[in-house]
């Protein structure tokens, strides 16, 4: 049996990735609100992995036989003054999810909570493709500087991303 100091750490893990889909999803309409529907669309896609994100922390906390808790939300930022600005703030986003990931990791260690160390590497791997994501396109964007053109070429690009969970089940 996990502690309640751990289990409510993954609580709060769980709200947080509800919150990181909100935040994703305002940063898809500001986005959408400058035409830019490539960067829309990858904010939308974005939006999507963090619900699948909290809907795994959701399935281990129940099949470790916890108590998932669904809390408030805060509002997210909706209103930025570029895309360069955007992804700026979903980069250093994901390294605050990175930190609370790793926070998350000592807790299971320090408790030998083997189960739930298992469970988060995971996420330890997948925030290194998180944040290699966003670094990499706030310097394609600052590369970009004015360049419409530029712009409109990583636009496109964008918005081919689609979602595709590894692991489905956990969406039911
Ligand atoms: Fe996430
Ligand atoms: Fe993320």
């Amino acid at each position: 049996m996990m502690s309640k100091k751990l289990e409510a750490a993954l609580n709060e893990q769980i709200n947080f990735e509800f919150y990181s889909c909100n935040a994703y999803l305002a940063m898809a309409a500001y986005c959408a609100s400058e035409d830019l529907d490539g960067f829309a669309n990858f904010f939308t896609v974005q939006a999507q992995e963090e619900n699948f994100h909290a809907m795994k922390f959701f399935h281990f906390v129940n099949a470790t036989g916890n108590r998932v808790l669904i809390d408030k939300l805060p509002a997210p930022r909706n209103e930025f003054t570029s895309v360069v600005d955007v992804f700026h703030e979903a980069y250093k986003h994901e390294q605050e999810v990175t930190k609370r990931i790793y926070n998350l990791a000592d807790i299971a260690l320090q408790e030998r909570e083997h189960a739930t160390t298992s469970f988060l590497k995971w996420f330890i791997d997948e925030q290194i493709e998180e944040e290699a994501t966003f670094s990499s396109i706030v310097k394609k964007l600052e590369r970009i500087g004015e360049d419409g053109n530029a712009l409109y070429m990583l636009d496109d690009e964008l918005g081919k991303r689609t979602f595709v969970a590894e692991d489905a089940s956990v969406l039911k």
